[in-house]
């Protein structure tokens, strides 16, 4: 039988639609755009040269000086935004140096703002992890039977709303709140509201997972937790506890539904996305990252393609908006095309 003589039984050939580059564009389903990425961005106080982060290349603390370069490459990039972390030199039990507006966050916030204006939206992290002194998300109440730290909910509550206004009036268009304190996102929106702020937006980590998948950001944010967030942040073998997440935020006036880590979570993004009519991120966390970046260093896989890949994927499972560490080299990738 010759080569042009083929089954004439076979009617449908879907790789008819593969057969070259421009067959393929014109019909891929996925288009991850620079103006929907999210870059985080650490800063720390009183650092005078940046400071590379274990596992994640091309990440560092930021000096104010690096902070500001580092956002004129992003709007060079075209990049949608920033998401920026404060590192302070001084933590308390009562994470303390969040309100102070002179505060690391807050300063930074303010550069990047007066840097930027609304070229690329400015998105404040609103946790208290970072200014802790125990490392935890929130304030301590009473331990547990066994001894161990617990998080008071409640009282957490308060300082977020006032470092929600703290951050608010440091420039940031949006909140990331990212701490999994029930009731987050209400009390955050009532202390907006409440100090004339409806304007500023709300970034709802919704479904946030205790992961194993955030080490290397431990590091970069001087992390002084001993033990684990397993009682505020959920439990990876659940997804329809994130749907019931996903709706308290959606109903207590969250305008985006983040759900984080992202790439052993795109079912969870999934199902977001066909529950709420908000607009969804995803975070390819710091661990995602690193795995990604090992790899490729050993040679066990190509770089570039396996980044965009897994990008491609968190975009496909339904999230629009993507935080990554790579959002500036992805951009340039994406702008050469
Ligand atoms: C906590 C917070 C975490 C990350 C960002 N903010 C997780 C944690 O420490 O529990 C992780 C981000 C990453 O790993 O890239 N507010």
């Amino acid at each position: 039988m010759s080569a042009s003589n083929k089954s004439h039984a076979l009617s449908q050939r879907p790789r008819r639609l593969r057969a070259n580059a421009a067959i393929r564009n014109l019909v891929s389903e996925t288009q991850i755009r620079p103006e929907q990425l999210i870059l985080p961005l650490f800063v720390r106080e009183g650092l005078t040269e940046p400071k590379p982060i274990t596992g994640l290349p091309g990440v560092v603390q930021h000096t104010t000086a690096s902070l500001r370069a580092e956002i004129d490459r992003a709007l060079e990039a075209g990049i949608g935004g920033v998401m920026v972390f404060g590192i302070p030199n001084h933590r308390d039990e009562l994470g303390s140096e969040a309100l102070n507006p002179n505060g690391v966050l807050s300063k930074a916030i303010r550069d990047i703002r007066a840097q930027v204006g609304d070229r690329l939206v400015v998105i404040a992290d609103l946790c208290l992890d970072e200014f802790t002194s125990h490392g935890h998300c929130g304030v301590l109440g009473a331990p547990d039977a066994s001894g161990n730290a617990t998080v008071d909910n409640d009282a957490t509550l308060e300082i977020y709303g006032q470092m929600a206004v703290v951050l608010a009036e440091a420039g940031a268009h949006m909140i990331g709140a990212s701490g999994m304190m029930d009731g987050q996102v209400a009390a955050t929106r009532r202390a907006l509201d409440g100090a004339g702020h409806d304007e500023v937006s709300i970034l709802a980590y919704a479904a946030k997972y205790a992961s194993a998948f955030y080490g290397p950001f431990r590091e970069a944010v001087e992390s002084q937790l001993d033990g684990d967030r397993k009682t505020y942040q959920q439990d990876p073998r659940n997804a329809r506890e994130s749907l019931r997440e996903i709706k308290l935020d959606a109903e207590e006036g969250a305008d985006i539904i983040m759900v984080k880590p992202a790439l052993s979570y795109l079912d969870i993004i999934h199902q977001a996305s066909q529950l709420v009519d908000l607009p969804i991120a995803s975070y390819v966390v710091s661990g995602e990252m690193a795995m990604i970046e090992a790899a490729a260093a050993q040679g066990l896989i190509n770089r570039e393609p396996a980044i965009l890949e897994a990008l491609a994927s968190v975009h496909r499972a339904g999230a629009n908006i993507i935080c990554t560490y790579w959002a500036i080299e992805v951009a340039g990738w994406l702008n050469r095309r």
